[in-house]
């Protein structure tokens, strides 16, 4: 019988977490609160895991390291692979198959949660929000977690449940986020303490080539964040008109080419996101390749808010937030470009005025400098918050 020696990761190692905090070091702290979320697991004993995990050989893959996203297979499993974790965040980047939450300490100032208080945490995501805000509100709370995502959403509750939040405390609801009321209605709540929206989309969804999200990886054109509804990008290319889709890329973007890059894109078949990038780079050939390399996420950002509409349902959401926090009720949203935030900004202003709010955050929240360079995917990232009158 073979006897293989277990690499796997001992949480109970007492200089474990100071050895990933070494390497992770020279890039600041919020590396180690994200090693420590992906480690918090609970790691099976010796038996159930022979009995449970036989020995798998690694995907192959060309070259010496993966470099692809589903080869990637120590990132997915960090629990195994912490030294490579720990690794792939000092450089800066997130892991593969996870997403790191921004502006956690903001965020949980402002939402202020206490024992026995509910929170909705509207965009769930890899649970990262959600898992702080969880235990600050024991005894006694519990957090409804929505997201539209029906590939990533099962896969954060099993992560979930595997930190020990059963279903007293923490319910997965597949649901856009405009339907928060029907969600609250549907457990028997009639609002709740705290929301959180954290817009966008996730690390997982972006970094995955078959998501369609991608500007890096080729992939599909697709972008649905539930990709069981609504159209591909690839079909909503093709069905929008030249004025259109000049509208659409100055209102999601502020993409300066707009007028120049409509006509060459609207109405025509990319079958995969390098084919558009590419229909996007040919057609501006005089611009500096990092500049037409803005113009191409630019783009990648308005088909994505297109295809998912994301700003009606942010529309719908602002609309509904009033009736689903309780009195003294907090809630706070974060956003990723302007024209979301312009809408979180007027949405909190005009219910301040009409008596809904009794307090609007004065100024936009912003990552500090530190977040921000150990986490660039932290650095447009706005956030606001309200309370509701008493
Ligand atoms: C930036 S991620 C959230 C990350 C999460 N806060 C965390 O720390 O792991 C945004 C998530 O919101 C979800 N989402 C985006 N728009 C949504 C909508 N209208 N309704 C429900 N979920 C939505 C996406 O599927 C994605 O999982």
């Amino acid at each position: 019988m073979k006897v293989g020696i277990d690499r796997r990761v001992n949480r109970d190692d007492p200089g474990l977490v100071q050895r990933m905090a070494f390497l992770s070091r020279s890039r600041g702290v919020a590396r180690l609160g994200m090693i420590r979320f992906m480690l918090d697991r609970p790691v099976p004993s010796s038996s159930s895991d022979a009995a449970g995990s036989p020995h798998r050989r690694r995907p192959r893959y060309p070259g010496k390291n993966p470099r692809r996203f589903e080869d990637k297979y120590k990132e997915h499993d960090p629990a195994r692979h912490a030294a490579t974790i720990a690794k792939v965040l000092a450089s800066g980047k997130t892991p593969a198959g996870t997403h790191r939450p921004i502006m956690v300490a903001e965020i949980l100032a402002a939402l202020a949660p206490g024992p026995g208080e509910n929170a909705a945490d509207c965009t769930l995501g890899y649970g990262g929000h959600a898992r702080e805000i969880l235990p600050r509100l024991q005894p006694g709370g519990r957090l409804l977690g929505l997201d539209a995502d029906p590939i990533e959403l099962p896969k954060t509750e099993a992560r979930m449940r595997a930190l020990g939040f059963g279903p007293e405390v923490f319910e997965a609801h597949r649901s856009n986020f405009a339907g928060l009321p029907q969600v609250l209605a549907s457990v028997g709540m009639s609002g709740v303490d705290l929301i959180l929206a954290d817009l966008g989309v996730s690390s997982m969804q972006l970094d995955d080539p078959a998501r369609g999200f991608s500007v890096k990886h080729t992939g599909p054109l697709d972008m649905r964040m539930n990709p069981r509804r609504g159209l591909p990008a690839s079909a909503v290319l093709e069905r929008t008109s030249v004025d259109d889709l000049a509208r659409l890329l100055v209102d999601h973007a502020d993409e300066p080419h707009a007028v120049s890059l409509a006509p060459l894109l609207a109405g025509r078949s990319f079958r995969t996101t390098t084919e558009l990038a590419q229909a996007v780079r040919a057609g501006l050939p005089r611009l500096a390749e990092d500049v037409a390399d803005l113009t191409v996420r630019r783009v990648f950002q308005a088909l994505r808010i297109a295809v998912n509409d994301e700003l009606s349902a942010l529309d719908r959401f602002l609309c509904a937030l009033p009736v689903c926090l309780k009195p003294g009720g907090r809630v706070a949203v974060l956003t990723f470009h302007s024209g979301e935030d312009r809408r979180v900004k007027k949405a909190f202003a005009a219910g301040r005025l009409d008596g809904l709010y009794a307090a609007i955050s004065d100024e936009v929240i912003r990552p500090t400098p530190g977040e921000q360079s150990a986490n660039p995917r932290s650095a447009p990232a706005k956030l606001r918050w309200a309370r509701r009158a008493g």
